[in-house]
């Protein structure tokens, strides 16, 4: 299969191409697309021959839900069984963005959609071609990250295609996505709410809106995505903290390691700070290396406050640390 590109501005979209695109989606093609989170890998969510596309092309298991991408939260009844009253206050709140929630589905979904379970992750994403698909495809589009099942999420449409050309349709280029890490999955559907993943969204910001939220792994049971390996790098990956920057040259150098972080250490080293510029860079930089051949990657950890918590969430499991 070639895989076609579109190149679209998000900032002036091209019905044109956002059409073509679509058309692919109504024939039961996959698309790729960027949202503000990562990549998505779309296909029409109501037809199971698409998410069962979207499994192969991916190399995902089949029990591991996908999930629904709306245009806004007046479609979240069209699929969800229940709409809690809190939906509607999060999606003031912080729609469209990177929040998903998790309901009790209604039959219209199907099961190979949500990996067998009786429940829909719904989200609006924050990005304008994302938007237009959506609309023009006339369907809520089932996407998780437009990866090679066991890669990191692509952040732009480069890495979709090193992961994904001749293997789907379509892919929108529309250049790298804002957040470059994936949305929170918070869990509404069984008791008290509870996150699955952090993500876009940190925990501080729903505990306004939610006082008795769950931030733990409680609900770990009712998240597929937590069992299976997630990605990393060929290389060692060490995750440090609290080192002199004296101590860490000669360590550094002993290792013949890599440093991601805030510090000026000379080379070779790749400088980053906050949480914002992890969360933008770390799977871009993870590719890299990896086809640098990088024997050993130091990333010197960060506060694990607001976005902070996604960050180092990603980066145990990179370091095989959880
Ligand atoms: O930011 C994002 O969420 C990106 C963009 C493309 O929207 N998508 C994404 O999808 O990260 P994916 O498939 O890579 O991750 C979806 C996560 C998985 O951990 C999955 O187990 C969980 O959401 N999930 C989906 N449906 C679920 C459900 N019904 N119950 C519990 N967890 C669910
Ligand atoms: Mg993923």
């Amino acid at each position: 299969m070639q895989t076609q590109t579109f190149h679209i501005t998000p900032s002036n979209i091209d019905q044109v191409q956002i059409d073509q695109a679509a058309a692919l989606i109504k024939a039961g093609e996959l698309v790729s697309f960027p949202t503000e989170t990562v990549y998505g890998l779309g296909g029409n969510a109501l037809s199971s021959a698409s998410a069962e596309k979207i499994y192969a092309a991916k190399g995902r298991p089949s029990d591991n839900p996908l999930i629904l991408h709306v245009a806004n939260v007046d479609e979240v009844a069209n699929y969800a069984a229940e709409v809690p009253d809190e939906v509607y206050a999060l999606a003031k709140a912080f729609w469209p963005g990177p929040l998903t929630v998790v309901l009790k589905k209604k039959d219209i979904i199907p099961d190979e959609s949500t990996g067998g379970l009786d429940t829909v992750a719904i989200r609006v994403p924050d990005h304008p071609i994302a938007l237009a698909l959506i609309q023009a495809a006339g369907c809520p589009l089932a996407a998780p990250s437009a990866n090679l099942s066991g890669k990191p999420s692509p952040t732009t449409a480069e890495h979709v295609l090193e992961d994904l050309n001749g293997r789907i349709a379509g892919v929108i280029d529309g250049g790298p996505t804002y957040i470059g890490l994936e949305s929170t999955v918070l869990d509404l559907a069984h008791g008290a709410p509870a996150i699955l993943r952090h993500g876009g969204i940190s925990a501080e910001q729903l505990k306004t809106h939610l006082p008795n939220l769950k931030t733990s792994n409680e609900n770990a049971a009712h998240s597929p995505g937590t069992r299976y390996r997630h990605y990393s790098p060929n290389a060692n990956v060490s995750l440090i903290s609290d080192f002199a920057s004296a101590e860490l040259r000669t360590w550094l150098e002993e290792k013949q390691a890599v440093y991601i972080g805030p510090q000026e250490l000379g080379n070779p080293h790749i400088q980053l700070s906050g949480a914002e510029a992890y969360a933008q860079n770390i799977f871009a930089l993870l590719r890299q290396l990896d086809q640098r051949g990088v024997q050993h990657i130091a990333i010197e950890s960060i506060d694990e406050s607001g976005l902070g918590r996604a960050v180092m969430d990603r980066l145990r499991r990179a370091a095989g640390l959880s």
